[in-house]
């Protein structure tokens, strides 16, 4: 094979790539040397802005299959037969630390999943756990900036991460989450993702449904104690990358199945807990888990830079059948991540290739900005209406319309019978072993005590003490134990 010839960026062969160009054998380098500059220009371009949150990921191609005939519920066309295959890519991540952070960390895992079906994208960002730690969006930047390092001090503060939750009793159900067992995945694979929030469903009836997702590993939960993942973060800061990359270079691919919490639309309005409300999961009993599907993944990216950094989810890619539910976090959300991705990648970050519909073709009347690549048709117009033939709605909605009544106005959240902010916290606990019990004290205890503040303190305790006595007093006595120290 002849040799392959090294050229510049528009495409002249490049005579030297070792020694740049001087005037005369020691004398300084010439301004006509466009291999250099063009080398050392594109190089300090290299980097783009990290995401503001869940910077770290990990990501990888794959497939959906329905098993199961879920058309009672939706009219989505990639759900529509049982055996229907879609493709599918999935990144992971965690969320508080920037990109240089390490991966064995007690922080939730994002679960972002983008099904290129037949009828567009559909995007389902969620995490690998059921609730939330806020029920408002308007609390997510205070929330963002108390979980990541601290502007004056440049690290992540124990004072900020839990004088914030002092202020959202809320978050109390997510807390016990996450310094439970679960907290710290062994790896993506072993970890469950959730869709979190409730969406709404609709079928060719145009009946509406609300519904939870749930994707269960079939690797199994595995999770590292609080010492296996301080060590494990310092000796390989990369380990659920390599672990997700070599499993599915070496052909064990990690699979999920996909289950569904199902309520009729009309049955919201009186459910015990206000279904809306990202704080609160459905239990089983009252909404039992249906199968839909499995989610397998079997291709790495080629290029972690294009393909991974470059992805870009919305919660609001949704395809006919399914659509929005009034939670408050999921709309605020429905606008914060487009509005990312046009500042981070620019408004073309839909051509990406891997961003860009595979199973169909965008068509519409959206043109130029920066880096436009797509080719429109010679002669179309960019106009709508037109008597030229060009796309043309189709004037069916993608969901069915939800009622909604009463004032305009800064309201909190309709609070249904059994909702507060600990009760479901507290069944969380009870559920506990004793020594699931005793590691999640641990875990409290060991960041509470680092605050500063007894007032703050003291207002978290009350938290824990709100969503069940035992907890409460258990986690008081260790943290003022470690404080004594
Ligand atoms: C109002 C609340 C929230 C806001 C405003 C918000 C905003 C954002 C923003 C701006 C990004 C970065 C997007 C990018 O640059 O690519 C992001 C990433 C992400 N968020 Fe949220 N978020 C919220 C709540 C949530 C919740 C509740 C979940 C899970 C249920 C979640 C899951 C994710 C995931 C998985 C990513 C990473 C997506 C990827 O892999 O590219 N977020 N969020």
């Amino acid at each position: 094979m002849p040799q392959r010839v090294l050229t510049t960026e528009s495409g002249a062969p490049v005579a030297d790539n070792q020694n740049s160009a001087t005037a005369g054998v020691g004398g300084p380098i010439l301004l006509q040397d466009q291999h250099l500059l063009e080398k050392l220009a594109r190089f300090n371009r290299e980097r783009i802005p990290e995401r503001v949150v869940h910077a770290r990921g990990s990501g990888a191609y794959g497939y959906f299959e329905v098993t199961d005939d879920v058309t009672g519920f939706t009219s989505a066309d990639f759900l529509s037969e049982v055996g229907k295959k879609t493709e599918t890519f999935l990144r992971f991540s965690t969320v508080a630390d920037s990109l240089g952070g390490a991966d064995a960390v007690r922080d939730p895992r994002g679960f972002a999943l983008k099904f290129y079906t037949e009828e567009g994208n559909y995007d389902l960002v969620g995490n690998n756990t059921p609730v939330f730690f806020i029920k408002d969006p308007i609390k997510f930047p205070d929330f963002i900036h108390s979980q990541k390092r601290d502007p004056f001090t440049g690290k992540q503060e124990a004072d900020n991460v839990w004088d914030f939750w002092a202020h959202a009793p809320e978050a109390t159900h997510q807390i016990t989450w996450l310094m439970g067992d679960r907290g710290i995945p062994a790896s993506y694979r072993h970890m469950n993702g959730y869709g979190s929030h409730t969406y709404q469903w609709t079928n060719a009836q145009g009946e509406a449904f609300f519904v939870k997702y749930h994707f269960k590993t079939n690797q199994g939960i595995r999770s590292l104690s609080a010492e296996q993942g301080a060590e494990l973060a310092g000796q390989d800061a990369n380990s659920h990358q390599t672990d997700l990359l070599q499993a599915i270079e070496r052909g064990v691919n990690p699979s999920w199945t996909l289950y569904v919490q199902v309520m009729p639309a009309a049955e919201a309005a009186d459910y015990r807990f206000n279904p809306f409300d990202l704080t609160k999961v459905w239990p089983h009993k009252d909404y039992p888990l249906q199968r839909v599907g499995r989610l397998v993944l079997d291709r790495n990216p080629d290029n972690v830079f294009a393909e991974v950094e470059q992805a870009a989810f919305s919660p609001n890619n949704f395809v006919p059948g399914i659509g929005p539910s009034p939670d408050k976090m999921l709309q605020g959300r429905l606008f914060a991540y487009a509005d990312a991705h046009r500042y981070r990648l620019g408004v073309n970050h839909t051509q990406l290739p891997v961003n860009a519909p595979k199973a169909t073709e965008a068509d519409n009347y959206g043109r130029d900005g920066l880096m436009a690549t797509n080719a429109q048709a010679r002669g179309a117009k960019n106009y709508e209406p037109n008597s030229y033939d060009g796309p043309a709605e189709t004037g069916r909605p993608l969901a069915a319309p939800l009622a909604v009544s009463g004032h305009t106005g800064t309201h909190e959240a309709p609070a249904h019978t059994k909702d507060d902010d600990f009760f479901q916290a507290g069944e969380l606990y009870r559920l506990m072993s004793e020594d699931e019990k005793k590691r999640l004290v641990a875990n409290i205890a060991g960041g509470l005590s680092q605050v500063t503040r007894d007032d703050v303190v003291e207002k978290n305790l009350a938290h824990f003490h709100a969503a069940d006595t035992d907890y409460g007093k258990r986690v008081e006595d260790a943290v003022r134990a470690l404080r004594e120290d």
